[in-house]
């Protein structure tokens, strides 16, 4: 529960929307209770005219208009309340989502090398979908009907206190079951959810790749695989069921017995003439506005069970650490200048590894001048790769010192850095778009007479939709990671001990 209230902090800036709902929701509880006054009034009149003490009919038709300016004051307001939590909800599940993208754009590229890609888009997926769904249903059902029922309680305690009690113990009586139900339920429910990021994170990445997958004839694979994770869901479904509706038996048979006990005083007591006709059917409506809400608590609990599952694990990807203190300057710093006094790259004593045990690069030196060529030519997993992303920042160095133009760049902004730096990867990435777009990706303003290939060439604007390659396959997963390029990447371990750098 307190995950749930974090995530409305999350958005505090829909905090009038929050007391919206609140107002409308006690007006929603208000005008619902006056209704079995009503009622009650009028049966009293009518028991009156009964015996012939009034004519009655004008009181009667004059409770009539009341219920129905009530009735319809709750028709208006319940709708409000239904317009703001419907607002409320998508207003959240923005802000959700913006801030869940901002971060995930902000995490270092270690985040993503051990995350399968799907994983993270289901989970973006569930985590809000289900967290603001609930909200949603929180704010447009079941707050007014707490409302509402802390009220009857109160109202009821007012005409027998054994009443109210009773009807008291419902609610602990009911959390308690439903807390054991829950623990279970949870567990069974996290295992479900991680055969379905699987199952999700395998699938993106075999449409991204269907050309791989083609290629290999993988695709039976690839089906069973997927089909092996879902048709595991089906057998802890089943044993979650049947464990939920195990114990709902439980609870609601305790329910049905304090109900029993409820409607045994309202009768008694009627008969022994402490309630009159009016205020026994005040009473019974009010009762039955009590039982409603334990009846919906089943549906009730089992979302917030998925709404506290998913929020879980909202805010695990939140409390990743980002790739380095965010105090950037907001506006996007120029590249680095690049001058002939120092050289325009260089390595000093580099020693990094992906692991803590494995060594990749072991005091690697060498600089690079402005206007000098130079390839790296070595084995596959010998560490080229490597080379180009500690110039880049996306792993920090363990000792030794990587410059950019003088400047050590684990002092300098990543974004300044990344800006100062072109690039070409071995593997081509398209975003959805034109050539030209995907020509000036990492400079959108760039004119259309920049991005020509050549001077008076023609503009690449053509539209294509190009399959989103370039994700990231999981570590361990690679070619690059076999053994034989492991043993050759290693060498002398011994002589650098790795100081990462948060
Ligand atoms: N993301 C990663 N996580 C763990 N190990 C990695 C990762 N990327 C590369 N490696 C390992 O680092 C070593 C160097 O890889 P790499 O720089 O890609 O070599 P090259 O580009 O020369 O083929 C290899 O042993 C490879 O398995
Ligand atoms: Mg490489």
């Amino acid at each position: 529960m307190r995950s749930i209230l974090r995530l409305l902090g999350v958005a505090r800036e829909l905090w009038p929307q929050y007391v919206g709902i609140v107002l409308t929701s006690i007006l929603i509880a208000g005008t619902g209770l006056l209704t079995p006054f009503i009622i009650g009034a009028a049966t009293d009149q009518i028991v009156a005219a009964g015996q012939g003490a009034t004519d009655g009919v004008t009181a009667v038709l004059w409770l009539a208009v009341a219920l129905l300016i009530n009735d319809l004051a709750n028709t208006v307001i319940s709708n409000y309340g239904g317009y703001l939590g419907d607002t409320m909800a998508v207003r959240l599940r923005t802000a959700l989502s913006n801030k869940y993208f901002a971060k995930l754009l902000s995490l270092p590229q270690k985040y993503f090398d051990n995350e399968l890609t799907g994983t993270i888009v289901n989970r973006l997926q569930r985590s809000i979908t289900e967290t603001t769904g609930f909200l949603n249903m929180f704010a447009n059902n079941f707050f007014p009907m707490l409302i509402t029922v802390f009220a009857v309680l109160i109202i009821s305690a007012a005409y027998s206190i054994w009443l109210s009690l009773l009807l008291i113990v419902i609610y602990p009586l009911f959390t308690w079951l439903t807390a054991i139900t829950s623990k279970k339920w949870q567990a069974l429910e996290g295992k479900k959810n991680a055969e379905f990021d699987q199952a999700g994170g395998r699938f993106s990445e075999v449409i991204g790749q269907i050309k791989v997958v083609k290629s290999f004839a993988q695709e039976r694979r690839e089906l069973s695989l997927f089909d092996g994770n879902y048709q595991r869901t089906i057998g802890i479904t089943g044993e979650q069921s049947r464990w939920w509706h195990q114990m709902d038996v439980a609870r609601r048979g305790a329910l049905n017995v304090i109900f029993f006990g409820v409607y045994a005083i309202i009768f008694v007591q009627t008969v022994q003439g402490a309630f009159s006709i009016g205020e026994m059917v005040v009473l019974v409506q009010l009762v039955n506005i009590a039982r409603q809400p334990v009846l919906s608590m089943s549906y009730f609990v089992d979302t917030i069970q998925k709404a506290i599952a998913g929020s879980k694990d909202y805010f695990k990807v939140m409390e990743e650490l980002p790739e380095r203190p965010i105090e950037e300057p907001s506006d996007a710093p120029a590249p680095l200048a690049l001058g002939d006094a120092v050289p325009a790259i260089e390595f000093e004593r580099a020693c990094f590894g992906y692991t803590d045990t494995e060594k990749v690069l072991d005091e690697v030196s060498f600089a690079v001048r402005r206007g000098e060529r130079v390839a790296f030519v070595g084995e596959s997993g010998g560490g080229k790769t490597t080379l180009v992303s500690l110039l880049l920042g996306l792993y920090s160095l363990g000792k030794g010192r990587v410059r950019v133009g003088g400047h050590d760049i684990a002092a300098l902004p990543l974004e300044q850095l990344r800006r100062s730096v072109g690039v070409v990867f071995q593997d081509p990435s398209w975003f959805s778009g034109s050539i030209a777009d995907n020509i000036a990706y990492g400079s959108p303003s760039a004119t259309r007479e920049e991005i020509k290939p050549w001077p008076n060439g023609p503009t690449p604007t053509s539209s294509f939709r190009p399959s989103p390659r370039g994700t990231t396959p999981k570590s361990g997963s690679a070619a690059s990671n076999s053994p034989a390029a492991r043993s050759s990447g290693s060498r002398s371990p011994e002589q650098c001990s790795r100081t990462p750098r948060s």
